[in-house]
């Protein structure tokens, strides 16, 4: 979800505004997920980099993440979306991660749309933690490193229960992936939109849905 800050700059307004009016297109997207065929959501909120920002947005950004979850939280059960986080809770405060702990045990049972929040999330450091419980797997004797493959080490990431995405939507027109889903991504298709995120329209996701199931997927195999 990029393009909030360059939003709001553009009406000559504070950054955060843009990430209040960011925040509004996520429902939307979400709700139209079974309209266009999409079982798994996974949005993109905090990256492990984004503490970099100054304090007053990174506040900013944590309090809208607490507005957010207390705000949506009856919809998104109502709607029938089970919601999870990845990414590093140690970092965030303790009322977020509760709220966070709640809202995964409220929705536990649902399945019409999984919708995955990435906050304090980085690929890197995704890999880097699961890498060091592998270990620790090793050192106790539960695991043999004959045995650490493909199918193994994604076990430990935090998406272990999770499908590799399909397609991944980068908005705003940066052409990076900025650390979102590394391990994960390396079969997805990737679309890159100038739309800045708070502009992203549910007709646009549509589109690029009906877009990427033209497409061919090969794997690295030639197709017979
Ligand atoms: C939102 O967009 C991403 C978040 C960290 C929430 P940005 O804040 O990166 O917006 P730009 O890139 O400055 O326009
Ligand atoms: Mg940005």
């Amino acid at each position: 979800m990029d393009g909030n800050g360059r939003w709001a700059t553009q009406r000559g307004r504070p950054r955060l505004f843009g990430h209040h009016a960011g925040a509004k297109r996520v429902r939307e997207v979400i709700e139209s997920c079974p309209d266009v065929g999409v079982e798994y959501l996974t949005i993109f909120a905090f990256s492990t980099e984004n503490w970099k920002r100054t304090q007053v947005e990174v506040a900013g950004l944590m309090s809208l993440f607490r507005r957010y979850i207390t705000k949506e939280a009856r919809a998104l059960h109502k709607f029938g979306a089970r919601v999870r986080f990845i990414g590093d809770r140690v970092r965030l405060d303790a009322k977020l991660i509760k709220m966070m702990d709640d809202l995964e045990e409220m929705t536990a049972g649902n399945t019409r749309v999984h919708l995955t929040v990435a906050l304090n999330y980085g690929g890197r450091d995704e890999v880097a933690r699961a890498t060091k419980r592998l270990a620790l797997d090793v050192s106790k004797g539960l695991l043999d490193p004959d045995d650490v493959d493909e199918e193994t080490l994604p076990k430990y990431l935090d998406t272990y229960v999770l499908p590799d995405p399909d397609l991944v939507i980068r908005t705003s027109g940066e052409a990076r992936i900025s650390n979102f889903l590394l391990w994960q991504s390396a079969y997805a298709e990737y679309e890159f939109i100038d739309t800045l995120w708070p502009d992203f329209s549910r007709a646009e996701f549509a589109d690029l849905c009906a877009q990427y199931g033209g497409r061919e997927r090969r794997f690295g195999a030639v197709k017979v």
